[in-house]
């Protein structure tokens, strides 16, 4: 099935297609279209500080490492041997000047050069061309305020237009204080049973599941928002271009409610008002009352949450999902305020956690529904708000009230762009209408 004569997503009545988080086809299409061409999240700076430091990731399926180089270039590569495709490393982080393959023995420097063959001589009689068998290297690789991205296609536009305005609300997180930010210790990863889609589309565009879906956090204390705050008149949502979806956005006096009256431990939330002067000096009054970003999906898999979290939804096939979740901090903050972050995080969105068990069953049955023959012929209804999106010229993108489903129309518009579209001359791309910081 090609999808460029398909319409999957209909905006205009504010309908999805159920098997584009099923079909094995749309899937395969997904892999090439959407994780070959799109700028993905591949790591942090501060996780390779030094020469020869490496950490593994993904890109879409691909397993991959980014590298710093013994002259301090970073690199991300596939993680296959050129020779049968062995993967090269097996370690999650390290630091070493050459990868040597388990299977035969070829080894690659930090900068990629296959650099030995065992037999060279004998058994190649010297005749491989050994500076045409380095790693596979991804076509870009940027960063933005510590933050790593890559993407295979080379023609893809640069990572500042990809990301667009979204930057005005990543900054809210990434530059804060001088000094910028660190992930906290590893990685949490886990598997559920569920399209990748399920938990982009969530962070970046339900504010409706917050008191069903997690109300006995409420009733319980755990959460101190109310229970009711269906489209609450400060609250917010944007679209900023290009896919991208924001939450938990705020326009009323004061300081956003939403940050400081949930969970944060109090060592946490008075850190946060003790550098709110420092932080609407850097970004501003209007992003300075906002504390921090509240929730966001950056196209297509990696999310924010101002528990305060940063993660990958990783496809594994059209029913299953590989997280990868950090907890993200300033790296200026003193110890025990990255230990009350690093609490709140695990209790709230860690494997284990309050917040991620009440999501995950929701979308394990909203994908076991497509699988039916007959559930799979039944449109997905996401019609909420539509038609009273608005702007602000006080905060970019499109704006919604803060319970509508218009996030998802935007970042499903986006995905039936890139799905339709057969390279990134036929994608549109938003421009950008604030200032770089
Ligand atoms: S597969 Fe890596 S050396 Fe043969
Ligand atoms: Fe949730």
């Amino acid at each position: 099935m090609t999808l460029t004569n398909k319409k999957l997503v209909n905006n205009d009545i504010g309908l999805v297609d159920r098997r584009i988080y099923v079909d094995k086809e749309i899937y395969q299409q997904e892999l090439e279209q959407v994780f070959g061409r799109c700028w993905l999240f591949i790591g942090h700076e501060s996780q390779i500080p030094n020469p020869n430091d490496f950490v593994a990731n993904y890109m879409g399926e691909d397993p991959i490492l980014v590298c710093r180089d013994s002259k301090g270039k970073i690199h991300a590569f596939l993680n296959m041997c050129r020779h049968r495709g062995n993967r090269i490393c097996r370690a999650d982080a390290g630091n070493a000047p050459s990868f040597m393959c388990t299977y035969h023995g070829w080894t690659y420097a930090t900068d990629g050069k296959l650099v030995g063959v065992p037999g060279y001589k004998e058994a190649y009689f010297e005749e491989l061309d050994r500076s045409q068998w380095g790693l596979v290297e991804a076509g870009q690789l940027d960063t933005y305020k510590g933050l790593l991205f890559a993407t295979w296609d080379k023609q893809a536009p640069k990572l500042l237009d990809y990301l667009g305005d979204a930057t005005w609300y990543m900054d809210m997180v990434v530059d804060r204080r001088d000094g910028g930010t660190e992930l906290l210790g590893g990685v949490h990863r886990w598997v559920m049973n569920c399209n990748w889609k399920f938990g982009a589309d969530n962070f970046g565009g339900d504010n409706y599941h917050v008191p069903i879906t997690h109300g006995s956090l409420g009733l319980s204390g755990f959460r101190r928002s109310s229970i009711a705050q269906y489209g609450s008149v400060n609250g917010f949502i944007s679209s900023p271009g290009n896919g991208h979806a924001i939450l938990g956005g705020y326009r009323g006096p004061g300081v956003n409610p939403q940050l400081l009256n949930t969970h944060h431990p109090e060592v946490a939330k008075k850190y946060l008002l003790d550098h709110l002067p420092e932080l609407k000096k850097r970004l501003g009054e209007h992003r300075g009352r906002q504390a921090m970003l509240g929730i966001a999906t950056i196209f297509p898999n990696f999310t924010w949450h101002f528990s305060p979290m940063v993660r990958m939804w990783h496809p594994r096939g059209p029913g299953l999902t590989e997280v990868w979740s950090y907890c993200i901090v300033d790296k200026q903050a003193p110890p025990e305020v990255k230990d009350a972050f690093r609490q709140n995080y695990t209790v709230s969105f860690g494997p284990g956690a309050a917040q991620e068990q009440d999501d995950a069953n929701n979308w394990f049955q909203s994908t076991a529904s497509g699988k039916g023959w007959k559930g799979k012929t039944v449109p997905m209804n996401q019609m909420m708000g539509k038609g009273h999106e608005f702007t602000d010229e006080s905060f970019p993108g499109t704006l919604g009230n803060s319970t509508s489903e218009s996030n998802w129309r935007a970042y499903y518009g986006r995905w039936q762009e890139i799905m339709s579209a057969s390279s990134w001359s036929q994608i549109r791309i938003d421009p950008r209408t604030r200032a770089l910081n």
